[in-house]
């Protein structure tokens, strides 16, 4: 039995004030039960949402780790280690933004997979086509061979404490979603690859979806059998916005 999981992405938003408004909103929220929630602000109001968002159940992660796990000489980087001494419980690995935009090989987002599992920290995978690729269509290609990446230089197992994600780059901040259907099919070609491999595994990875997650699309989304919850970029800086995510993530 998967609990669904719906994690916010505040990206590189938010200044002390800001936050501490997020903070208030998020405690006013009713969360459903048997939804699990989380919240990924930038490395530097971890420790404010952390205190924050104390006895609350909602989660806090990173959005990124250095490649190595241990605090060393890396200037400018927050080894997976420190994210866990901050009270961080995830992180997300591979986000788009970090493979295009910051040059985050599939290798560097092996590493700190791994970095982020041998500090306890659940990773979150994400994976996804450009629009370029889904014209071409390449996209079970595509997010096929993000995850081998990881399957072959890890192995199945390191799956069993590991969120992925798939989050087409085309549907991320543009109002564009991928249908629900066209989500399902991506996530139902995500588990096929793990199962592939381990079938106990891959029945119990939550596989969430994200692109312009919003309450209004959230419900029909999180309908489909293989999309397990959502990972939420803008709609996740308004309160009562992710909330009605998070509520509709438990009918
Ligand atoms: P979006 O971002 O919800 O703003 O599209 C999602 C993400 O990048 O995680």
């Amino acid at each position: 039995m998967r609990h669904p999981l719906v994690a916010g992405n505040w990206k590189m938003h938010g200044t002390r004030a800001s936050v501490a408004e997020l903070i208030e909103g998020l405690s006013r929220q009713a969360l459903p039960a048997g939804v699990e929630v989380a919240v990924f602000p930038s490395c530097l109001h971890i420790a404010q949402v952390v205190r924050g968002l104390d006895g609350k159940r909602v989660a806090v992660g990173a959005q990124d780790c250095a490649v190595e796990s241990a605090p060393g000489a890396l200037t400018g980087e927050v080894a997976a280690s420190q994210l866990q001494d901050a009270g961080c419980s995830l992180v997300l690995v591979g986000h788009s933004e970090r493979r295009l935009i910051l040059g985050d090989s599939d290798a560097d987002v092996t590493r700190k997979f791994a970095a982020a599992q041998s500090c306890g920290l659940t990773p979150v995978l994400c994976v996804g086509e450009t629009l370029e690729q889904r014209e071409a269509e390449q996209t079970l290609e595509v997010v096929g061979r993000q995850l081998a990446e990881v399957i072959d230089a890890l192995g199945i197992d390191a799956f069993a404490k590991a969120v992925v994600a798939y989050e087409p780059v085309w549907a991320i901040g543009t109002g564009l979603t991928a249908s629900p259907e066209q989500a399902q099919q991506v996530h139902a070609a995500i588990r096929a690859q793990l199962a592939g491999q381990d079938a106990q595994v891959a029945a119990g990875v939550k596989i969430l979806y994200g692109g312009s997650v919003k309450a209004a699309n959230a419900a029909e989304l999180f309908g489909m059998p293989d999309i397990d919850g959502g990972l939420v970029g803008g709609a996740s800086l308004n309160a009562d916005e992710f909330g009605a995510i998070c509520r509709a993530a438990g009918n």
